[in-house]
């Protein structure tokens, strides 16, 4: 199993069998030149290079703003999914008080529950994170969610498309229907969406949606956008006030005086290298590899196969763990993975045991899913999993 010439497009050690796109991504070899490009260019003359740039950034806004479906005006370039999560939770800091409630999940990337806490710490709210079981079906998961709303109380819902760690697939758009109906405000985190499923942001029509392009969509890393309601737009708080507040959104999230964001106006050069091998032809490719890199380490294990939802090309496969294994046990089996089978993959605790996680991508093929199903078995015996 391969995708004819999509190892070539990336700059990986010959050596290592990458199966962790879904982390860090990884930058194509087009995309690098073109990002380079705009970094000779920024030296070659600085202030000519920033005279151009707000004209540059108001293009590559709109080209990724409308590759998701979201209003370009309503749309902020931003770093990262974590860097947007820590721009709403700023803007909510003199609203929220100690009697009120922030709602997630139990999928939530760990960087985000993180930042909930330090919030918690600072204003005194409560943060309910509902259980989601790996298997429930959409129905569920929206009762659940909807169970955990105290109205009055809960002033911000923060759920997945597509989580990090479960790779589940959330019924987005059935969960922001629901919790606009509830009066709740909704931060949908993408961060998995653009470039691995078709989205309409204003259609899902949350208070709040952000989505890296760095994963999927081809991007240098650090390229991601924050898209608020319209009610949002004239509240929104920078986290870094520079020149461009007076401007306001976006202009105001997105100038941070001499800080580099060549990687942004690198990102159309990504869709362009997407759009030209074909999207559909990547993510089907993407999702079958995942999926028989999935079954191989099944078979091996005698794990069970969860399946996040269509389109998803990252899996999952549950692996049993020596009791009282907790994050750090987990983490070093990743890395012994790494640096032992040369096969990079995601491990994180669930539940009373582990998750490994596979990304597809075009660049990954049927061998190097054999090699880490080979490996696999030894090394859990080995490290008492
Ligand atoms: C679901 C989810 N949210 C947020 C993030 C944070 O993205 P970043 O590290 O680019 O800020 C990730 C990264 O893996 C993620 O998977």
């Amino acid at each position: 199993m391969i995708f004819e010439g999509g190892r070539e497009l990336f700059s990986f050690d010959p050596s290592v069998s990458y199966l962790n796109h879904g982390s860090f991504g990884a930058v194509a070899v087009p995309v690098r030149e073109a990002h380079r490009g705009f970094l000779d260019e920024a030296d070659r003359n600085p202030m000519r290079f920033a005279r151009r740039l707000p004209d540059r950034l108001d293009e590559v806004r709109a080209r990724l703003a409308g590759y998701v479906q979201a209003d370009p005006a309503r749309s902020a370039l931003v770093v990262n999914a974590t860097a947007a999560t820590a721009t709403v939770l700023h803007t909510l800091f003199p609203v929220v008080r100690p009697e009120h409630e922030i709602l997630t999940t139990d999928h939530a990337y760990d960087a985000v529950i993180t930042a909930l806490d330090r919030f918690a710490a600072r204003t005194g709210v409560r943060v309910r994170v509902v259980h989601i079981p790996l298997e429930a079906g959409d129905d569920e998961v929206l009762e659940r969610i909807v169970a955990g709303v105290r109205p009055g109380v809960t002033r911000l819902a923060i759920v997945d498309h597509i989580a990090a760690a479960t790779a589940k697939l959330f019924p987005i758009a059935r969960i922001a229907a629901r919790l606009r109906a509830e009066g709740v405000p909704l931060l949908v985190d993408a961060a998995h969406v653009p470039g691995m499923l078709d989205t309409d942001v204003e259609g899902i029509g949350a208070d709040f949606w952000t989505g890296n392009f760095h994963k999927w969509a081809f991007a240098p890393r650090g390229t991601a956008l924050l898209t608020v309601a319209p009610q949002w737009v004239d509240r929104i708080e920078p986290l870094v006030v520079s020149h461009a507040d007076p401007d306001g959104f976006p202009r105001s999230i997105e100038h941070q005086g001499t800080r580099d964001v060549t990687a942004w106006l690198a990102a159309p050069a990504g869709l362009d290298l997407l759009e030209s091998l074909g999207p559909d032809r990547v993510r089907a490719y993407a999702v079958d590899v995942a999926e028989y890199a999935q079954r191989l380490l099944a078979e091996k294990i005698g794990a069970d196969r969860p399946f996040p939802g269509d389109g998803v090309s990252m899996r999952v496969v549950r692996l049993p763990g020596p009791p009282g294994a907790g994050t750090n046990f987990w983490a070093a089996l990743r890395a012994r993975i790494g640096e032992e089978l040369g096969v990079e993959v995601n491990v994180n605790p669930w539940e009373d045991g582990g998750l490994l996680r596979v990304s597809g991508h075009i660049y990954v093929s049927g061998a190097d899913a054999q090699r880490l199903a080979d490996g696999l078995p030894g090394l859990l015996r080995s490290a008492g999993a």
